[in-house]
């Protein structure tokens, strides 16, 4: 079985060629971080346009670098939400017309998803697991019991963690997009301690989390350094925000560990995913927290963290393998959420 993903969902044009071997036959993934950097952000209409502009020549290089021509194709899986829709869209359309025109199964992807199931491309992992999403525009636990079995046991209450992360690097003049810059920055710093940054949500009952305090705060810390920011500050505020964020991610996440053995007793594994899982301190942090538990901990390699369309043939995969498949008439979607059982978080973005 071989699948083409593509994912327009953001601010990545992306296109990959996986195979239910789980080998990655090419991963393509076009940034428009130039296009979106003097605004600050992603801008929809500018996304939905570059989407248009470039992915044909994308899929036709896929194919090329994996030396595989459209007969050999068993599916076309493309991104159909969340997200951007003007992007969601153009991803949709392309992949509609290439299904009706090879006659071939179409299959319409969560974006979130997508991430949830990256890490089964490349490790070996069963259900059930508990997912840590961290992405642009969620973050979330779920509890994994199969494609299509997702329970949520926690979301963000206001801003999503990439969000909070983008956010900070702006107030800091780090540049976009912010979570890499603010790592970046944040490597170069002496005395991190010297701010005092909250924890918002640590010891509260419950899974759920919260970042725009903490985006706050820093706003607060700021308002009493110099101007223009020296760079020895920015580096102590970006690593005092970079461990206020694990502190959070991790003292919550310890909380789901619990809940996810009540619904599923097997359940011993820690999977993170999304573009924030990309964050050493994080991804280190979590990993501390699952070997004390005596947990299994997975995260996906960075290239597959972040935004790829090689998560997105994946899931066509493993929907494919299950005898799913999409009508032509799938409407894209801006919002999708995975557990539709559970309640819509007040300030949850569209952004995947
Ligand atoms: O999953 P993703 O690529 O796109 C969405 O679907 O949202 O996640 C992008 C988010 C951005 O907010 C970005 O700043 C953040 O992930 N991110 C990071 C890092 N790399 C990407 N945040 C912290 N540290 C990183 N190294
Ligand atoms: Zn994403």
């Amino acid at each position: 079985m071989i699948v083409l993903g593509i994912e327009t969902s953001c601010d990545e044009t992306a296109a990959a060629i996986v195979d239910d071997k789980k080998n990655i036959l090419s991963n393509i993934v076009l940034s428009q971080i130039a296009d979106h950097a003097p605004y600050g952000g992603v801008v929809p209409e500018i996304a939905a346009r570059a989407h248009l502009d470039h992915l044909d020549r994308l899929i036709t290089e896929a194919l090329g670098r994996a030396g595989v021509d459209l007969g050999r194709l068993s599916g076309v899986a493309a991104t159909g939400g969340p997200g951007l829709i003007g992007g969601v869209i153009v991803g949709v359309m392309t992949a509609k017309a290439m299904a009706l025109a090879c006659d071939l199964p179409f299959l319409a992807i969560n974006h979130l998803e997508a991430h949830a199931l990256s890490a089964r491309l490349t490790s070996d992992l069963d259900w059930p697991y508990l997912l840590l999403l961290v992405s642009g525009g969620h973050c979330q636990l779920l509890l994994v019991e199969g494609v299509g079995g997702y329970r949520r046991l926690g979301t963000t209450i206001d801003d999503a963690v990439g969000e909070a992360f983008d956010k900070a690097a702006k107030l800091l003049g780090l540049g976009y997009p912010g979570g890499p810059a603010l790592e970046r920055a944040a490597r170069a710093a002496v005395a991190p301690g010297r701010f005092a940054l909250p924890r918002p949500m640590v010891g509260r009952p419950g899974c759920d989390f919260s970042f725009s305090g903490l985006k706050t705060a820093l706003g607060r810390c700021l308002a009493g350094l110099a101007q223009p920011l020296p760079a020895a500050d920015a580096a102590d505020l970006a690593a005092a925000f970079q461990i206020a964020v694990s502190d959070v991610l991790a003292e919550r996440t310890g909380r789901a560990f619990e809940r996810a053995m009540a619904l599923a007793p097997r359940c011993r594994t820690l999977v993170v995913a999304g573009g924030v899982a990309a964050n050493q301190m994080v991804r280190t942090r979590l990993e501390g927290l699952a070997q004390r538990a005596g947990w299994r901990f997975e995260a996906p390699p960075l290239a597959l963290c972040t935004d790829n369309a090689a998560m997105v043939a994946w899931a066509g995969i493993e929907r494919l393998r299950l005898g799913l498949r999409d009508g032509l008439d799938f409407a894209p979607r801006p919002r999708w959420p995975l557990d539709p059982t559970a309640p819509r978080a007040p300030g949850a973005g569209v952004k995947a």
